[in-house]
């Protein structure tokens, strides 16, 4: 399965943080923001990733990134003139995903614990598969209504009356078809080619799975000055507490196997003498 990160938007929440750089650059305790869900694409197999981002911006990621090979991964950068929806990324990056199924993820989610996005990569088979997410406030985000069998009855973006509690996280699978729903969506009345419109037409398909995910996980929202500070907080807690780190693309290359041990000794070998260098020396 080939992977999009979509790294784009203007983070006019972030002000005047964003001035500095863009959302998905800002630390969360001890990383660039990217690094959570870069983290979870390779934790689910995946190699092979777009990453698409501002003109402005783009130059930063691939400063940081480059060409991906140290973590025996590929990077295919590709631009979003202006942020015209999240659904837009399928049309970008149509010629990169060619034949294959392809996961999304959005720059700014954060995701913490268990393996059901694991299981998920592993079991995918075709259709989409996207996850609900228990809130206190489903109003802000895309909302999946359940049956009492907990098949997906209904999806609504940002609904003023919310049919349940469950939001969609930004992490979505989907087979080829997505290519071909994304190119004849018409956008929103807020001029957006919205991802709950992709997800709609799964439904309508009758080929969409919606997994939700289970107490103890954590998905964290980044998007506002306070959010970013309770992000940090919470992955320094977890990791001080636990001894591992969250978002880590090198630890979760290696146990991939998309690295060598050799390998991540030589990436270790490089880095300058930092927490982040221990840790990785730790698992050495
Ligand atoms: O976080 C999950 C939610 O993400 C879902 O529940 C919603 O269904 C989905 O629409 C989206 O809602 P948001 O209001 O959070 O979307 P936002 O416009 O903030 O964009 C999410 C990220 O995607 C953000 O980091 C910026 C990036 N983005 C967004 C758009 C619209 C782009 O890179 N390009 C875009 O055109």
């Amino acid at each position: 399965m080939k992977g999009i990160l979509l790294a784009g938007g203007a983070g006019s929440r972030l002000y005047p943080l964003s001035l500095v750089a863009s959302k998905q650059l800002q630390p969360v305790y001890d990383k660039p923001m990217v690094y959570y869900p870069l983290t979870t694409l390779i934790e689910g197999g995946v190699r092979e990733i777009c990453l698409i981002s501002t003109p402005h911006d783009l130059p930063r990621f691939r400063q940081l990134f480059g060409d991906g090979s140290q973590w025996g991964i590929s990077f295919d950068y590709r631009e979003q003139a202006k942020p015209e929806g999240i659904a837009q990324a399928f049309r970008i990056a149509a010629s990169f995903i060619g034949k294959d199924p392809v996961a999304l993820i959005l720059g700014d989610n954060i995701f913490s614990g268990g393996d059901t996005f694991n299981r998920a990569f592993a079991e995918f088979q075709g259709g989409a598969t996207i996850f609900g997410y228990r809130v206190h406030d489903p109003e802000r985000y895309g909302v999946v209504e359940f049956d009492q069998a907990g098949r997906a009855l209904s999806i609504e973006e940002k609904p003023k009356q919310p049919r349940s509690n469950y939001a969609v996280p930004g992490l979505y699978l989907y087979d080829n078809d997505v290519v071909a729903i994304a190119r004849d969506l018409k956008p929103s009345p807020r001029g957006e080619l919205e991802i709950t419109d992709v997800n709609v037409e799964y439904l309508r398909r009758g080929t969409l799975r919606v997994q939700k995910l289970p107490r103890g996980f954590a998905w964290l929202d980044a998007g506002t000055s306070t959010s970013l500070h309770e992000a940090s907080a919470y992955v320094q807690t977890i990791e001080k507490r636990q001894g591992i780190k969250v978002g880590c693309p090198e630890e979760a290359a290696f146990n991939h196997g998309f690295i060598s041990l050799d390998g991540l000794r030589q990436l270790v070998g490089r880095l300058p003498g930092c927490e982040y260098r221990s840790y990785l020396e730790s698992l050495l």
